[in-house]
This record gives structure tokens, C-alpha cells and sequence, in this order.
């Protein structure tokens, strides 16, 4: 039976949709199974998600960047998976909301003095495997810019279960103009061909380092 893999991400100008798509057909293409979900500014994908990562083998988990962060949804949804409750519970604490979802915010549920609040989590080798990516401008330090955004993902995938054994990032178009004296230069076009064909090879990269080799004898 083929292996599953579920690509999770938020784009708002289709920079990180490129790759999410080159990664989906890379993964078809050495025979796995691959759903996308695109995460959208809406109560039913944040509150109510379509899939659940917990029905696939592999995990990759994406996001354009916008004030060094990821997209809020993104990590609203995962949130969501994390505590399996609304998000929202959580946002409180931070002095944060969802303006878009118009429905009461739960309360807080009592805890079951019984269980332990939080635990140690430590992913060994046979946890599920998933990796994080990201688009960027990247405008005054390049590639750093994108670190935040990637680290925070994959923290969040790691409370998913899934171990995070890579981490992808390319420029993402954002300005008109050819923008002399940024990082990057002229980004226009961005992700092209060659950052599309970097995201193939680091999925096939990662295929191999999970591969099965074992044989029975
Ligand atoms: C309002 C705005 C703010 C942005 N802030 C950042 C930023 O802080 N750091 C960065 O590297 N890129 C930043 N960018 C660039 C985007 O992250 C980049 O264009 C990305 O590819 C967009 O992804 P998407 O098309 O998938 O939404 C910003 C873009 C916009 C429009």
C-alpha cells in the first residue's frame, strides 16, 4: 500500500503554493499518495479542518512570511491539532484573537487533576518523519529572515509527533520593482524554475533518507 502524505500550508500571493505544488507532484511521482490543504482565513479550516494529520505518514508544513512571522492561520490550525480545541483557548493567554471567527470562545475545560498537564516528548527513529518551508523576501538578511518562521513550524510539527528532518526555504516575489541593494537583488519571478527544481531535490533528498531498504531474507 502507498505511503501518505499530507502538505499543509498558507500562501497569500501563490509564492509558497509553487512549492507546496513541486513538492505534491515530487512525492506522486515516487509513488506516494499526497493531499494538500490550503489553509484559509476561515473559521471551518481553522475550527474544523478537512484533514487530519494524524492519518498520514509524512507531514510538510509551509507558509509565506509577513513581519518575520509566519501567516497566523497556519499556526492557528496546528494549534488546533495540538490541543484538538479551538485555538482561540490558547490566543487568550496571549492577549490575541481571530477576528474572522465570530462564534463564542470556549472556556478553558477543567483539568483532570489525574493526567499530567504537559510531558516530555522525545521523537525517536520510528516516528513519523515530516519537514517545513517557507517563502520569503528576505530583503535585509537573506535567508535568516526566513529562520522564525521555519523554527516556529517545525516546534509545532514536533508537538504533532512528526519528527522535523528538514527545513526548505526560497525567495518569494513581493515588489514591483527590480529592488537593487536588497539581500537577494531582483526577486521578480520568484520561486523560478531553479528554486522549484532546489524543492524536488531536497523532497527527493528526504525520500531517500527515510527509504525502507530493508531485505528479507
Ligand atoms: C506585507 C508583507 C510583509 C512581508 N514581510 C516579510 C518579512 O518580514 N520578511 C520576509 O522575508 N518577507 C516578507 N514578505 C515577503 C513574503 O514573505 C514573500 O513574498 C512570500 O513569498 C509570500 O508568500 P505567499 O505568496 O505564499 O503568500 C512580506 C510581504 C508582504 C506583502
Amino acid at each position: 500500500m502507498s505511503k501518505k502524505c499530507l502538505i499543509m500550508y498558507t500562501s497569500l500571493t501563490g509564492n509558497t503554493e509553487k512549492v507546496a505544488l513541486r513538492f505534491k507532484s515530487t512525492f506522486e511521482r515516487n509513488g506516494w499518495e499526497c493531499d494538500t490543504f490550503k489553509v484559509r482565513k476561515s473559521a471551518d479550516d481553522i475550527l474544523r479542518p478537512p484533514f487530519d494529520p494524524a492519518a498520514y505518514d509524512f507531514l510538510c508544513v509551509g507558509s509565506g512570511i509577513r513581519s518575520h512571522l509566519p501567516y497566523n492561520e497556519i499556526v492557528n490550525v496546528l494549534r488546533r491539532f495540538r490541543i484538538d480545541k479551538d485555538p482561540r483557548i490558547l490566543l487568550r493567554n496571549r492577549d490575541e484573537d481571530i477576528p474572522y471567527i465570530k462564534e463564542p470562545v470556549p472556556q478553558y475545560p477543567p483539568r483532570d487533576k489525574g493526567k499530567p498537564f504537559q510531558q516530555k516528548i522525545v521523537l525517536g527513529g520510528d516516528s513519523k518523519k515530516g519537514i517545513v518551508f517557507a517563502t520569503y523576501g528576505g530583503h535585509e538578511f537573506g535567508p535568516k529572515e526566513a529562520v522564525p518562521t521555519l523554527e516556529l513550524l517545525a516546534l509545532e510539527m514536533e508537538h504533532l509527533k512528526f519528527k522535523c528532518l528538514g527545513q526548505f526555504c526560497c525567495p518569494g516575489e513581493f515588489m514591483k520593482g527590480p529592488s537593487p541593494g536588497t539581500y537577494h537583488g531582483d526577486i521578480r519571478g520568484r520561486p523560478n524554475e531553479k528554486d522549484l527544481l532546489k524543492a524536488e531535490m531536497f523532497i527527493e533528498d528526504k525520500l531517500e533518507e527515510i527509504a525502507d531498504r530493508t531485505v528479507s531474507t
